[in-house]
């Protein structure tokens, strides 16, 4: 692998910025270089410093003037609802039913999820995001089509079979005791592989029977490391079903805590209408929300209240989805773009900083991954996204006007999308510009 210096202005998180104006909390560099040896950031500094760094014969790649980060994180969506997407005229109970579980169903044709495997890390690659948490079909051959694929393009994933054994058609739904038989099988097949990461993912208390989440609990027991994927309180009526369901759980956070489920490693989507106290046991857990605006908005499922759950006295973790095929779009701008919206009307204000930090850095925590991704810091994996803040000529107006680094990214975010995205690298190699064939084609 040859050695690479890439020139651009560089940015990249050191935490949570406080406010728009908290330049501590960040790490930008005007004209900079980042030097790549074997997949992983080996010098970032100025680019005068770094250039002196690096063996005479390191390629060099000019990104001036766009701005080079590191690659996007989305911490939950749906690898068999690429074909999900864009389905009329539901709330989720009935979007499941109607559209999304009939898809699935298709996934236990490995031919099927082999290409849609290679589709969805091509997205991934065009819209700038290097690494995602998600979640496969109910068959192993979906998680073993994701997890190769992901190999092949040497991308830092995480993923897991989902379990479900109720609630959902016949062609859909494993058992307690094959949920946990394949689950482990996953684990032992692709967790370490590469760089996969396999999660424990049952689906949801929904579509769960007691013996299911026991069997959960079973793996999560035997498995403390692995992350653990699921959705919580997402919309009125899953949350009355789930109850109704477990009679014995004080609120629907409690079925999963009853399960041992709650932990520092566990990542809930939407958690939209949490009650104070469900707040405070996954905020005592170190559990994760992940928020999912698109899809919120699409669903009609209701405004995560990011702010508020952020500023508790017993803060949550959060972090920031696009929720494919619930969500509406696979760029991590397009999805804060949303994020802001709906703290906009919530009465709160989510600053472009913050939203920079989720997509990067915050995510990486979520996922418990820093030492790995999520920044440009010496000895991290290469995964980066280059971006362009004039991609489009109403961009490029807009931008003449532009005067700080906070009203670039404010402009990414809130017109940008696929076309901002310059170039995405995976461990040091350009991925978006190699794109496979098939889906090449069909963005012309
Ligand atoms: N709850 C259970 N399954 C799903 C899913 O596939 N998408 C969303 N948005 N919510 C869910
Ligand atoms: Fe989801």
């Amino acid at each position: 692998m040859m050695t690479k210096l890439l020139r651009g202005r560089l940015l990249s998180f050191k935490r949570a910025p406080l406010s728009v104006t908290d330049t501590d909390s960040y790490r930008y560099e005007s004209d900079g270089g980042l030097l790549i040896e074997a997949g992983k950031i080996a010098a970032i500094g100025a680019y005068g410093d770094i250039r002196k760094k690096a063996a005479a014969d390191a390629v060099e790649i000019d990104h001036r003037p766009y701005l080079i980060m590191p690659g996007f994180i989305d911490t939950h969506l749906h690898f068999p609802q690429m074909q999900v997407i864009a389905s009329y005229a539901a709330d989720l109970l009935e979007w499941l039913n109607t559209y999304t579980f009939p898809e699935e169903c298709r996934f236990v044709e490995s031919a099927h999820a082999e290409k849609i495997a290679a589709h969805f890390y091509d997205e991934l690659a065009r819209h700038g995001t290097t690494t995602a948490a998600a979640y496969c079909s109910v068959h192993k051959t979906s998680a073993d089509a994701y997890f190769s694929e992901a190999m092949r393009r040497n991308m830092c994933m995480v993923g897991g079979k989902v379990m479900m054994d109720r609630n959902a058609p016949q062609g859909l739904l494993d058992t307690p005791e094959m949920g946990y038989d394949e689950t482990r099988q996953v684990i032992a097949d692709w967790h370490g592989k590469g760089r996969n990461h396999v999660a424990i993912t049952p689906r949801f208390a929904i579509t769960s029977t007691p013996q299911q989440m026991a069997a959960a609990q079973a793996l999560a027991q035997e498995f403390p490391d692995l992350h653990i994927q699921t959705h919580l309180s997402e919309n009125h009526d899953e949350i009355r079903f789930a109850c109704e369901l477990y009679p014995d759980a004080i609120d629907y956070t409690d079925i999963y805590a009853r399960y041992g489920l709650l932990g520092p490693k566990s990542l809930f989507g939407h958690c939209i209408h949490l009650s104070e106290r469900e707040a405070d046991a996954m905020s005592e857990a170190g559990s994760v929300a992940v928020h999912c605006p698109t899809s919120n908005l699409f669903l009609g499922s209701g405004l995560f209240p990011l702010k508020a759950l952020a500023r508790r006295e017993k803060p949550v973790r959060i972090g920031v989805a696009t929720d494919i095929g619930g969500g509406s779009s696979y760029s991590m701008l397009r999805t804060m773009d949303e994020a802001y919206k709906i703290q906009q009307l919530l009465g709160e204000r989510l600053n472009p900083l913050e939203s920079y930090y989720y997509m990067t850095l915050g995510n990486a925590e979520a996922l418990s991954l820093t030492e790995s991704i999520g920044t440009l810091d010496e000895g991290t994996d290469a995964d980066l996204v280059v971006l362009n803040a004039a991609a489009t000529p109403a961009m490029a107006l807009k931008m003449d006007v532009v005067k700080t680094l906070p009203e670039e990214l404010f402009l990414l975010q809130t017109m940008g999308d696929d076309r901002a995205v310059a170039e995405t690298y995976v461990a040091g190699e350009a991925a978006k510009s190699n794109l496979t064939f098939q889906s090449r084609q069909a963005a012309h």
